[in-house]
């Protein structure tokens, strides 16, 4: 049985335009995600093999960015605004009781794969901070309170679907 598990030959393309050097590594990096949404561990291992980098290495540079996602998009997109308006208006606080509430952190996905948050720089409502959108809609004026309420009822609405 093959070690892999994701569709490795979606990758073919990528390998055929680009160089297959260490030098590559991020530009294939940034194209896997682009096909697969996120960096599955056995599509990093594959492009490690194709371009001559150690697993370890393509494992920390794909830690180390924040652009890249090591696990699947949740089914809402939660960006978190960290922008000054936000910020003076209290978005640190909001952002402790979402992560509290949700249990995870920026850039990570809940465990009932709900729910993908990321901190963002201002999201453009700057009247509104502070500031969330959850699929592309913003929800503004949050207090820590007001914040978690919106998630659980989507907790809600999805259980009882
Ligand atoms: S700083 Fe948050 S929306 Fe602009």
């Amino acid at each position: 049985m093959s070690k892999y598990k994701s569709d490795l030959s979606n990758l073919d393309e990528v390998f055929e335009k680009i160089e297959n050097v260490p030098e590559n590594l991020i530009t294939v990096l940034q194209k896997a995600q682009e096909i697969y949404g996120f960096l599955p561990k056995d599509v990093m291992y594959h492009i490690g093999e194709k371009l001559g980098v150690k697993p370890a290495k393509v494992m920390g540079v794909a830690t180390f960015y924040s652009q890249f996602r090591l696990e699947p998009m949740g089914k809402y997109l939660v960006m978190l605004c960290g922008g000054t308006a936000c910020h003076v208006s209290g978005s640190e606080k909001v952002a402790k009781a979402v992560f509290d509430y949700l249990e995870t952190e920026s850039g990570r996905t809940t465990k009932d794969g709900l729910f993908t948050i990321e901190k963002v720089a201002c999201l453009g409502c700057c009247s509104l901070a502070p500031v969330m959108m959850i699929n592309g809609e913003a929800f503004g004026n949050l207090t820590p309170e007001k914040a978690v309420s919106i998630l659980a009822d989507i907790r809600k609405k999805e259980a009882a679907e």
